[in-house]
């Protein structure tokens, strides 16, 4: 296996199975997600097209709904993430925005997005793409 497709397994294995840190990573995630929620309420513009690069398992969907969002495309390389952030957007019928789910790896070929965006995000993940 080459060291991309080594470092790609190795992704999915550890974001794809069921948590497996025996530390307790609730403060650093709650940490993460006021940092987050307050670059959102900054920079992203009410109304927005949105496309979130390595969507992970959706969880910024809420913050983006705040923003009163007009779509939301996610995208990430591992499939029961993309599932887990489709089911959380489907759940309770509550988004009013329209969004898109994409398997991709991004650090192997050009991602193409179907619609035109006004804002890119990629939260926590860049270092994955070197
Ligand atoms: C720390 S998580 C962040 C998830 C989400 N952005 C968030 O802030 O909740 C990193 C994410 O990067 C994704 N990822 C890593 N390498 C990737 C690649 N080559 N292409 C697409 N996604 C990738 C992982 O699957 C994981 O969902």
């Amino acid at each position: 296996m080459c060291p991309h497709d080594a470092l790609i397994a190795k992704v999915v294995r550890n974001y794809g199975e069921p948590a497996f840190y025996r530390i307790d990573t609730a403060p650093a995630r709650a940490l993460n997600n006021f940092v987050k929620a307050v670059l959102i309420e900054t920079y992203v513009p009410m109304g927005a097209r949105v496309l979130d690069l390595a969507c992970g398992k959706g969880g910024d969907i809420g913050k983006y709904a705040r923003r009163r969002i007009r779509s939301w495309c996610g995208v990430d390389v591992v499939g029961a993430s993309v599932k887990e952030a489709m089911s959380r957007y489907n759940r309770g019928a509550r988004y009013e925005f329209a969004a898109q789910f994409f398997v991709h790896d991004l650090s192997a070929t050009e991602f193409v997005c179907p619609d035109t965006v006004d804002c890119v995000s990629c939260q926590f993940a860049v270092h994955y793409f070197f």
